[in-house]
């Protein structure tokens, strides 16, 4: 989503559209504004593209020098003029756009309806609005202090009120807002491409900071102590094309470093608080249902393909159901073996990929339910399936699928503890664990990417390689596919995976000395087996590089170098172990030179066969 905000003596709704339209790029499928006109708040929404909505306000113009906007990409609730930001509370004096999740909205939306408040659209940002209404005592920023501290999640927000029409109040945790100062007006947006044609000199605000922004001033406190917080100008001197990737060289590595957040957002709201169990709302399945499940069938394509391969091994391992995954193009023409016992799980960062969708409907037609995992809502996959689980990625960009992925991985443990506990074969401890590991990921997947030296390092070193092998036994086997086509698609290096028991049918044949082998060792039940293939690869001179768990003294004696991830659940491991194999990826194709948002002959969303 996209956030803006003016203040000054221009007319504010001259510089909202502008802005939304500089925030287009991060996806959209609503958009709206609030300017207020001397008197009363007016409001513009429409869904769809921004142009519908610069239509709108051509045709009824709003006047004033004081407004927000928003564009908009739906995670509570479908695209609609309803849902489309700004939110107002009953009296329409009070306006709020958002982007993140509040966390706890239901639970407030349900006490406020107690009260008497009426709710015009399915969003948790509706309830912030009312809110505002329910605890205004005639102090506006002390009123939006206490609906801060009401509120959990993760949020940028930016408040509008009739009765305070000097000021617009803003606050995040989590999600970007930055505010641009002019001259005698301010501006504010969730991203710099927004602001940077008007300004350069900005504050980039921090988590638990609220703004008051007026058209001459800009006061930042810490809303939780009170306490008022000396900010420094950061000056922008990016151009626009690299203001859009987030200062970042190219989507891709910006995206690779938005896991942490994507991670713990696809978690938001489905981890019970006391970690006994994951909370599904949009399944609401019963024990009878989950019994009566005889096979679960994975389709997909390309990246959420090897989503599924990860999901076939935690699906059975936890529900002791049996799982077939089967790529798209394949499982449409197969006359697959799917009835009404089955369940389909179809996984699609965009849900529009033209073979995916034909399996979703190949396997109706055979009778089978059918379980959506997707990153867009409304998309047609999400409209065609029984339910949808969304990935809460956010839009991604760059053709190679990152942050789609993890949050794809996040989906499939969440569903196998979540359809084990209905079925009774997860050991509340085993559960505990689990949801215990999930919540660690964001801080470890954090880590991770805080020290990418040695990654860089192997990347320059080897690659200009044209053949690299992946090797992994169990889950690291999944993630070996995955790391092998990131190579390949980005960097244009020849990549295979392989299970490492299978070397020695074939491939071993290949390894001759210099060759570089990425052996994943983090599954610690086929441990011993897997060194063993890494002495395998060794004795024909292959240069390994090792992953395995910090701590791990062992693995470093039989490999060249190693990479460590922190320890967390078996189950989980593919969630950490693909992050080194991505920015592996990365750095080699930035070494090699290659265009690595748009690599060759690659869509990234193939809506044709
Ligand atoms: C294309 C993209 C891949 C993606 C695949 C499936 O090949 O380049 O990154 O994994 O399509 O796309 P979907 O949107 O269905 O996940």
């Amino acid at each position: 989503c996209g956030i803006v905000g003016y203040i000054g003596a221009n007319q504010a709704a001259s510089f909202l559209l502008e802005g939304l339209s500089k925030l287009e790029y991060r996806g959209y499928d609503s958009a709206g504004i609030a300017v207020f006109d001397g008197e009363k708040i007016n409001v513009a929404k429409s869904v769809g593209r921004l142009n519908a909505l610069q239509k709108k306000v051509e045709l009824e113009p709003l006047q004033g020098h004081i407004g927000i906007g928003h564009t908009r990409w739906a995670t509570h609730g479908r695209p609609s003029d309803a849902n489309a930001h700004p939110h107002t509370d009953c009296t329409g004096k009070f306006v709020v756009v958002h982007n993140g999740i509040v966390e706890n909205y239901l639970h407030l939306k349900e006490k406020l309806a107690a009260k008497g408040h009426k709710f015009t659209s399915e969003t948790d940002t509706e309830v912030v609005a009312h809110l505002v209404e329910e605890y205004y005592n005639g102090d506006f920023e002390a009123t939006v202090q206490k609906v801060l501290s009401t509120i959990e999640g993760s949020y940028a927000l930016v408040f509008l009120s009739e009765r305070d029409p000097d000021k617009i109040i803003c606050s995040k945790q989590d999600n970007p807002l930055v505010i641009g100062l002019g001259d005698g007006e301010n501006y504010i947006a969730s991203d710099i491409p927004a602001i940077i044609s008007r300004t350069r000199k900005t504050y980039i605000l921090s988590d638990g900071e609220m703004a008051v922004v007026t058209k001459d001033s800009v006061q930042v406190l810490n809303y939780r102590r009170s306490v008022p917080v000396a900010k420094k100008i950061f000056e922008v001197n990016w151009d626009a094309e690299a203001a859009e990737r987030g200062g970042y060289e190219h989507f891709m590595i910006k995206e690779i470093y938005e896991q942490p957040k994507a991670i713990r957002e696809t978690m938001t709201g489905r981890l019970a608080k006391d970690d006994s169990g994951v909370i599904f709302d949009e399944l609401n399945w019963t024990k009878e249902y989950v019994a009566s499940i005889r096979k679960v069938a994975i389709v997909a394509c390309g990246t959420a393909y090897h989503a599924g391969m990860v999901g076939k091994y935690l699906i059975e391992k936890l529900t002791r159901i049996p799982v077939e995954v089967d790529v798209a193009s394949e499982f449409r023409y197969r006359s697959p073996l799917v009835d009404e016992h089955t369940l389909t799980v179809i996984i699609s960062q965009s849900g529009e990929t033209l073979d995916t969708l034909a399996g979703l409907k190949e396997a109706k037609k055979q009778g089978s339910r059918v379980l959506a995992v997707t990153n867009v809502v409304g998309s047609s996959i999400a409209r065609e399936a029984d339910h949808v689980i969304y990935t809460w990625a956010g839009p991604e960009i760059a053709v190679a699928s990152t942050k789609a992925y993890t949050t794809q991985l996040i989906v499939m443990a969440l569903l196998s503890v979540y359809m084990g506990g209905l079925k009774g074969t997860i050991p509340p401890e085993t559960s505990k664990e689990l949801c215990h590991g999930l919540k660690n990921l964001p801080a470890q997947a954090h880590e991770l990417l805080e020290d990418v030296e040695a990654i860089k390092t192997f990347a320059e070193q080897y690659g200009f390689n044209e053949d690299v092998f992946f090797i992994g036994r169990s889950l690291d086997y999944a993630v070996a596919l995955e790391g092998s086509l990131k190579l390949k698609e980005i960097s244009y290096i020849h990549a295979e995976a392989y299970s490492a028991g299978e070397l020695k049918h074939g491939t071993l044949a290949l390894i001759i000395e210099g060759i570089p082998v990425i052996a994943l060792a983090t599954q610690l039940d086929v441990y011993e087996k897997m060194l063993s293939n890494i002495k395998e690869v060794k004795a024909r001179d292959a240069v390994v590089i090792g992953i395995g768990f910090k701590g791990d003294t062992e693995i470093d004696k039989y490999v060249d170098h190693t990479i460590f991830i922190p320890a967390t659940n078996k189950y989980l491991t593919p969630i950490l172990s693909v992050i080194p194999l991505q920015l592996l990826a990365y750095y080699a194709a930035v070494t090699r030179g290659c265009d690595v948002d748009k690599p060759r002959n690659l869509a990234k969303s193939v809506t044709v066969e």
